[in-house]
């Protein structure tokens, strides 16, 4: 066959699977003859993927949804979104459906280059095994558990402002917060906190963050092939520190309490079963990557807010001076003092409403079903977005008005604010974040004033909201 027929063939083979995808996507009616979710699935292929993600570059990530709510339905829209079929269901209601529903009639699912990259546990044990650690994983990080690592998180907090704050002119927050949450996950999961051994973690770490929602071509040199190598180095550096904190702790030469690796090694299921090595570094790395990148966006968003609102810093430096006056000199806080940071909590979850980390996440209908009198096929990717209710009129008035009290009393109505999402998929690290914000905020505001050096800077989401620059601020030392 001559090169001009053979094109003419693949341009023949490509226009039917463009056809044959364009048709699944464009069928009006579902699997049970009811209709599909009103929408438009955008071009072949690619679908709406790039109106999706262009919204969040542009940093409005909630115009795509509300674009589409008033134009075809506030409940549940249909789209296409990175080569699959979609629906976006809106609101409380949507989120409320998707929660309660985890594992009856949808189930989580992530892009290809996500579940290639992540060393979920699906891939290194039994799915039932995986779902078993699933259930223990909120046991290491609920709030009994946590309590006595506060005084440690203080601990690397004051030497994280030592080290990067103090002295300082300016400071480029977005790096410095990543800096905190990194060096505190070393300390909390894994008792790693020598600046240097962080470091070595710092850099592969880097690139799997960045490596992991990318393009998924495994070719040497590209981020994803990057992301998939730093992966595999991370978990081997994770498995010798296992190695040896099992061999120290039966020795009597670490504490079954030092950390959470102890806490795993030392933990079995309702059967008497350990989990293995292996297993255990793949939960602390996703662990690792899970708390990165959201707990350092909400802490450069806390820090941003703070520039900008000089009444609602006035108010959380009140409440955190009355902590700091409280403690002996060189007392670290504990669990007391984070029950009384209340409307530091409520300026954060404030924070968290209007620049959630997580935009939100999918699910896959695992079965044909009806919602709202719409049909959603078996196989379908279901988005469940915070912005649809965070910045929604109907359950949060004036939306865009900063306004703490929201969080007053009895707070949002349920399913309204999902920052850390809900049902058996809820973030486990959500009384770790709260945790760590809040002993990030203490020092901060005990420490400085501030104003912002590009008063107008670009917020950029991608995937999570950071501001363009990294928020370069310039400090004020309080007087001591
Ligand atoms: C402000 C900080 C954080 C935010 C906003 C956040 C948000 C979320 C959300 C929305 C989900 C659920 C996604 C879904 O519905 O599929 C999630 C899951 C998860 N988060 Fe967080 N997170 C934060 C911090 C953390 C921290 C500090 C850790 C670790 C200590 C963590 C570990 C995880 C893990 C492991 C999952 C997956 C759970 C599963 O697969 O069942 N997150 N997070």
């Amino acid at each position: 066959m001559d090169v001009f027929s053979l094109s003419l063939l693949c341009l023949f083979l490509l226009f039917l699977s463009f056809s044959a995808l364009h048709f699944i996507f464009h069928k009006k009616t579902g699997p049970s003859g009811g209709a599909l979710p009103p929408g438009k699935t955008g071009w072949p292929v690619i679908g709406e993927s790039m109106d999706f993600l262009s919204s969040g570059w542009k940093g409005q990530p909630e115009k795509f949804f509300f674009d589409r709510m008033a134009k075809y339905s506030t409940q549940v829209f249909r789209t296409s979104l990175f080569m699959e079929p979609a629906a976006v269901f809106c609101g409380a209601a949507g989120n409320k459906f998707l929660f309660s529903n985890e594992n009856k009639v949808v189930q989580v699912w992530f892009p290809s280059s996500v579940n290639k990259v992540f060393p979920s546990s699906t891939q290194t044990s039994s799915r039932e095994e995986a779902t078993k650690m699933r259930k223990m994983l909120p046991n290491f990080l609920k709030a009994e558990a946590l309590q006595r690592y506060v005084g440690m998180m203080d601990d690397i907090a004051r030497r994280h402002f030592a080290s990067h704050w103090d002295n300082k002119e300016e400071v480029i927050v977005f790096t410095l917060a990543k800096n905190f949450t990194f060096w505190l996950a070393c300390r909390v999961f894994v008792s790693v906190e020598d600046p240097n051994h962080v470091n070595r973690f710092a850099e592969p770490f880097n690139l799997l963050a960045s490596g992991i929602l990318t393009v998924p071509i495994d070719l040497p040199g590209t981020p994803f092939n990057r992301a998939i190598k730093a992966s595999n180095f991370i978990r081997k550096e994770l498995q010798s520190i296992i190695k040896q904190r099992r061999s120290d702790l039966a020795e009597g030469k670490a504490s079954p309490t030092q950390d959470i690796l102890s806490h795993m090694l030392l933990t079995s299921d309702e059967n008497g079963k350990f989990m293995n090595e292996l297993d255990i570094a793949d939960k602390i790395l996703g662990l690792l990557i899970g708390g990165h990148d959201t707990a350092s966006s909400a802490c450069t968003f806390i820090v941003k807010y703070l520039a900008e609102l000089p009444e609602i810093y006035e108010g959380v430096y009140k409440e955190q001076v009355e902590i700091a006056k409280s403690k002996a000199a060189g007392e670290f806080l504990n669990w007391d003092d984070i029950q009384k940071m209340k409307y530091s909590w409520n300026v954060a979850c404030e924070v968290l409403r209007l620049a959630p980390p997580l935009q939100g996440a999918f699910r896959e209908a695992i079965t044909d079903f009806m919602y709202n009198g719409f049909s959603i096929p078996k196989g379908w990717k279901l988005y469940w977005s915070a912005n649809s209710s965070h910045k929604n009129p109907e359950f949060f008035p004036e939306p865009q008005k900063f306004d703490p009290s929201r969080f007053e009393g009895a707070g949002p109505a349920p399913y309204t604010f999902v920052p850390f999402g809900g049902g058996p998929r809820m973030c486990p690290g959500k009384e770790y974040a709260r945790l760590e914000i809040l002993v990030f905020m203490h020092h901060l505001v005990t420490k400085f004033k501030w104003e912002k050096v590009i008063p107008d800077e670009k917020v950029v989401v991608n995937p999570m909201p950071y501001p363009e620059k990294g928020l370069p601020i310039r400090l004020h030392p309080r007087k001591a």
